[in-house]
C-alpha cells in the first residue's frame, strides 16, 4: 500500500491530478501524510509563492434565516443574543481595516434579509470607493440579486458547498437542496465573481469517498478559493453530541486541494486554528495554504459570531493583528502580499 501512495503523490505533483478512488484511498493513509504535506507544500511554493494574502472579515450580521444543523447562527437557537451593524457602522470599519493596510474586505453574515439588494450594493459601492478588493459572503441568492452586487462593484464571492454529497446535504440543511446551491456557484462563475467554494470536513456520517467526490467538485467548477474546516460540534445545535471533525484529516484535505488545484487560494481557516490553537494556522500554512483572514470587527460584537464554540478571535485591534501575523509570518519564511491577492487560477482564466 505504501509504495501506492508514494506513487499517487509523486503524480498528482506533476499532473494536478487523481481518481476518487486515490484521493478517498491517500485520505485514509495516516502515514502518507508527512510526503502529502511536503508535496503540498512545494506545489504551493512553485504555483503562488511565497506571499500570503491577508483579508479583513466584517461580521456585520449573525441574524440568519436557515437552520443548517452543524451552525450556532441557526434561526432556531434562540440562546444566542442576535446583532446586525448600521450600513455606516460597515463601511467604518472597512475604512479602519483600509487604513489598517488591508487590501481585501470580506462582508460576511448569515442569511439576513434586512441586508436586500439596494442596501448591500450600497455599501458595497462606499467600499469600492476605496482601492481594495470587496469579497461578499452572505449566502444563497437570485442570480438579479448576485448580479447588483456585482454592478456594484463586488469581486468575489464565498459559498461553500459544505458537503456535495445529496443525502448528507439534504439532512444537513432543511429547506434548502444541493441543486440550488449549485445553481448559485454557477450564476456566480458566469456573473465573473472569483468565487470560493469548500467543505466542512468530518460531518456525521461524512465518509473520505464524499471528501474526494468534493475535491473533485472545486475542480470541475473551477474554485478560485477553497475555504476547509473541521467540523466544530456546537452545544445550542441538533449536532451538540456528534464527534467533531479531525484536525490531521482536515490538513490532509487541505494538501490533496492544493495539489489537485495548484493555483487556488487556500485560506489558512479559523477552525484550523480553533482545534489545534496556537498552531492550527501555522500547520495550515505549511501543508498548501496562502490566505489568512483577520476579524476587523467592533471587538464588542466577536464574540457573538458563534458558527461554532471556541471559535479562535481576533484578540487586538486591526493593527496590532497585522503586525503580529506580519512577524509570525515572517519567521516562517513567508512574506505579506501588497496586492488584493487575486487568485492565480482566476487571473489564469481572464487572459
Ligand atoms: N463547524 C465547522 N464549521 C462550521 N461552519 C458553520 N458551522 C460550523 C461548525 N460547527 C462553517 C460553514 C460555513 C462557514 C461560514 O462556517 O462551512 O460555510
Ligand atoms: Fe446561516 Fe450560514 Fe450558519 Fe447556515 S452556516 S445557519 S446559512 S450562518
Amino acid at each position: 500500500m505504501k509504495a501506492n501512495w508514494q506513487e499517487m503523490i509523486i503524480r498528482a505533483q506533476k499532473t494536478s491530478d487523481l481518481s476518487i478512488e486515490e484521493i478517498t484511498a491517500i485520505l485514509g493513509a495516516e502515514d502518507a501524510q508527512g510526503m502529502l504535506i511536503q508535496a503540498a507544500d512545494e506545489v504551493r511554493r512553485k504555483c503562488v509563492g511565497e506571499e500570503i494574502h491577508l483579508r479583513g472579515l466584517i461580521e456585520f450580521s449573525n441574524r440568519c434565516r436557515r437552520n443548517c444543523f452543524y451552525c450556532g447562527l441557526r434561526c432556531d437557537n434562540r440562546s444566542l443574543e442576535r446583532y446586525y451593524l448600521a450600513e455606516d457602522a460597515v463601511v467604518d470599519l472597512a475604512k479602519e481595516a483600509i487604513r489598517c493596510g488591508y487590501r481585501t474586505i470580506v462582508l460576511q453574515s448569515g442569511e439576513d434579509l434586512y441586508f436586500d439588494a439596494d442596501r448591500m450594493a450600497s455599501i458595497i459601492r462606499r467600499i469600492k470607493e476605496h482601492e481594495v478588493a470587496v469579497t461578499l459572503s452572505i449566502g444563497e441568492k437570485t442570480r438579479e440579486e448576485y448580479e447588483a452586487y456585482r454592478k456594484a462593484g463586488a469581486d468575489r464571492y464565498l459559498l461553500r458547498i459544505e458537503t456535495t454529497d445529496e443525502k448528507l446535504y439534504t439532512k444537513l440543511h432543511p429547506g434548502q437542496s444541493l441543486s440550488e446551491r449549485k445553481r448559485c456557484l454557477r450564476d456566480l462563475k458566469e456573473l465573473g465573481y472569483e468565487v470560493g467554494t469548500g467543505s466542512i470536513i468530518g460531518l456525521p456520517d461524512q465518509t473520505d469517498e464524499m471528501i474526494a467526490r468534493d475535491i473533485r467538485f472545486f475542480r470541475e467548477i473551477g474554485a478560485d478559493m477553497i475555504g476547509l474546516g473541521p467540523f466544530i460540534p456546537h452545544g445550542d445545535t441538533p449536532l451538540r453530541d456528534e464527534a467533531g471533525g479531525d484536525f490531521d484529516k482536515s490538513l490532509r484535505v487541505l494538501a490533496l486541494v492544493r495539489l489537485l488545484l495548484p493555483y487556488a487560494n487556500i485560506p489558512a481557516t479559523t477552525a484550523m486554528e480553533t482545534l489545534r490553537p496556537q498552531e492550527g494556522r501555522r500547520l495550515a500554512l505549511s501543508a498548501g495554504a496562502n490566505v489568512v483572514m483577520l476579524n476587523v470587527t467592533s471587538r464588542d460584537r466577536r464574540g457573538l459570531y458563534q458558527l461554532y464554540p471556541g471559535k479562535a478571535k481576533a484578540k487586538d485591534d486591526p493593527m496590532t493583528d497585522r503586525i503580529q501575523i506580519e512577524t509570525a509570518l515572517r519567521a516562517m519564511g513567508r512574506t505579506v502580499g501588497m496586492t488584493c491577492g487575486n487568485s492565480k487560477a482566476w487571473q489564469e482564466n481572464q487572459k
